[in-house]
């Protein structure tokens, strides 16, 4: 049985106020849940004070981003041991808006995904299809595809350790989740490629997460797949409440 995981993408919501409110209504909701793994990542400059609030309770923090370059000339980024002492445990790589509004490539994910591993982070890779792509019947190949080019290029122990998360871009924000049978489908699809390229342990031990309009209505489907791991969430996530839910749900 993989464990799951609820994880909460806050995007480029919450001011350092917004996140020590939201943590003292959340920590009493979900003190007692231990059957899955609960995860924040709030925007960089609110993560020392998230990490602080949860401190010792069982959420752990996230980023969003990080540099592919330990240290260096370059302005507006992040590295993976600033994330790690800012009391970050995992870190999303490759979202969807990272590739869509700032040119990321696959490329960019295995090398950021590489230094996150060495640093002592744990990434969360994302993965997914547009519209477009899914009505002209590429949903297959773009995920083989991103894939390959990314989590792929990990060696065998490094991929053991990272989580994937399928998420459609058509689902991201719009509130059309997927329904549990389409996400069920590209989950299996991206499990066949982790067994292909690595081994039907690595397959199945792997955890895919789902990410795309997650509700407190319609997560108890989606889990109903035993494929679906957990979930991504963006907008759901950004209320203690409804965070919650999700997390007694899974
Ligand atoms: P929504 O849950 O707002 O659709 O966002 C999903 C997402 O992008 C999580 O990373």
């Amino acid at each position: 049985m993989r464990r799951r995981v609820i994880a909460g993408n806050w995007k480029m919501y919450k001011t350092i106020a917004d996140t020590r409110a939201f943590f003292s209504s959340l920590l009493p909701l979900v003190a007692g849940e231990k059957n899955c793994d609960i995860i924040i990542a709030p925007p960089f400059t609110a993560i020392s004070t998230a990490a602080e609030a949860a401190r010792g309770s069982n959420v752990a923090i996230g980023g969003q981003n990080v540099s592919w370059s330990k240290e260096g000339a370059f302005t507006g980024e992040v590295s993976a041991s600033m994330l790690l002492e800012a009391g970050c445990r995992y870190v999303i790589i490759g979202h969807s808006e990272r590739r869509q509004f700032f040119h990321e490539t696959d490329d960019n994910v295995a090398k950021k995904s590489l230094i996150a591993m060495e640093t002592g982070l744990i990434p969360i890779v994302c993965v997914g299809e547009t519209q477009e792509q899914r009505d002209s019947g590429l949903t297959e190949e773009v995920l083989r595809r991103q894939f390959i080019g990314g989590p792929g290029a990990l060696t065998q122990d490094e991929f053991s350790r990272i989580l994937l998360a399928y998420e459609p871009v058509w689902a991201i924000g719009t509130g059309r989740t997927a329904t549990p049978e389409i996400a069920a489908a590209a989950h299996r699809i991206l499990r066949r490629c982790a067994g292909e390229k690595f081994s039907v342990h690595h397959a199945s031990a792997l955890r895919i997460l789902y990410g795309g309009s997650v509700k407190p209505d319609n997560i108890q489907g989606l889990m109903a797949q035993e494929e679906l791991d957990g979930a991504l969430v963006g907008g759901a996530s950004l209320d203690p409440k409804s965070f919650a839910a999700l997390v007694k749900a899974a």
